[in-house]
């Protein structure tokens, strides 16, 4: 049986229970999808990918599976939002599927058991060669210092981590995306720890301001401590959703991120100006709406160097990242590009 029809007879289970159990089957190792597409092969950092496709953040916040999602075909895979201390998040309900769309509203709220459950889980992982792996860090809730909190959570991760995401802009942390602001990111990076860096990205939420948007992007050229920027986070805006619900699981003014396929333009929007700002002297990851190999295609050809996905994995399953890839690699042969380094940046519209 499908995984899409098993999906729509377990519907009526809370999603965050069959989040736990799709996690769950990922840590026992039953999938095994993993491919390698000679012409997907990337190179960043310094290190090298089997492809671009990564898994975001959220999915697996306590780095509990990480052998189970590259199964999956990921060419690297985004840990956490994880926090100093552990906290419960929002209360419950809290994630809204919209099955008409394809999308979910969330507000999590970044519920999980905090770094040293994180660390001694990421410490049982065993590397292997190619596994590009990146922690998502954020403050708590009631932190009495954010800086703090990103400087403790640094310099932590970064002898775990290949890449270390600075998350600034998820919608259901009080006062979070504040810290977007100019002088907040610039004090912000100023406190991380610079020993022994690691690659930092800074995941940038979609809702920004035109003149934000610039200045994140100016300070993130200026600033050598930022290597790259993660286009985008959920939004709270509700692009798309102009028809009523045809199910009454969510309604369009319940609050929290969007994400999901109603979430592409806005998102795709985004990373044209960031990289004409930027021009490529940034790496950029591209996130938001992404559920095939065409919408790989059309971000790296915006600009992105690499990609990742969250909602449509809620929704096909875990053929999806194997159908992406084949997709893709076929869609670069078809325009006679070589391999997938060559799309970045070029417009080519599809
Ligand atoms: C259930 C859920 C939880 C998420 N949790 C986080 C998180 O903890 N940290 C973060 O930076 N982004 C989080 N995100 C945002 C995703 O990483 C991603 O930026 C966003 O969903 C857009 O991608 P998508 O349309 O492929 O889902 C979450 C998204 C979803 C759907």
């Amino acid at each position: 049986m499908s995984y899409r029809i098993i999906s729509k007879l377990v519907d009526f289970l809370p999603p965050e229970f069959l989040h736990f159990l799709f996690l769950n089957s990922l840590k026992l190792r039953f999938f095994k999808k993993k491919k390698r597409f000679e012409n997907l092969q990337t190179n960043v950092c310094g290190m090298s990918l089997d492809n671009p496709v990564g898994l975001a953040a959220g999915f697996d916040k306590n780095a509990e599976a990480i052998s189970g999602i590259f199964d999956l075909g990921f060419g690297f895979v985004e840990l956490g939002t994880v926090t100093p201390m552990p906290q419960k998040g929002n209360a419950k309900p809290r994630v809204f599927k919209i099955p008409e769309f394809e999308a979910v509203i969330q507000r999590l709220g970044f519920n999980n058991l905090g770094i040293e459950n994180f660390v001694r889980n990421l410490k049982k992982f065993k590397k292997k060669k190619n596994n590009f792996i990146g922690v998502n860090i954020g403050k708590n809730k009631n932190s009495s210092n954010s800086f703090e909190d990103y400087s403790l959570l640094y310099g932590i991760a970064k002898d775990y981590a290949d890449y270390i995401t600075i998350n600034v802009s998820s919608p259901n942390t009080p006062g979070l995306r504040d810290l977007q602001k100019k002088e907040n990111i610039n004090e912000l990076v100023k406190n991380l720890p610079s020993k022994k860096k690691k690659p930092t990205f800074v995941k940038i939420s979609p809702d920004l301001e035109e003149k934000e948007l610039d200045d994140i992007c100016d300070i993130a050229l200026e600033n050598n401590k930022i290597d790259g920027l993660i286009v985008t986070n959920t939004t709270i805006s509700r692009p798309l959703l102009t028809t009523r619900p045809i199910k009454n699981s969510w309604k369009v003014d319940e609050a929290g991120g969007l994400s999901g396929p109603p979430l592409r333009k806005l998102n795709n929007k985004i990373i044209k100006k960031v990289y004409s700002r930027t021009k490529g002297k940034l790496i950029i990851v591209g996130v938001g709406g992404i559920s095939s190999g065409k919408d790989v295609f059309e971000k790296i050809s915006l600009g992105c160097n690499l990609v990742q996905l969250y909602t449509s994995l809620i929704y096909q399953g875990p053929n999806l990242v194997l159908d992406i890839l084949s997709e893709l690699s076929y869609l670069l042969e078809k325009h006679k590009i070589e391999n997938i380094n060559n799309l970045i940046g070029t417009n080519i519209k599809l």
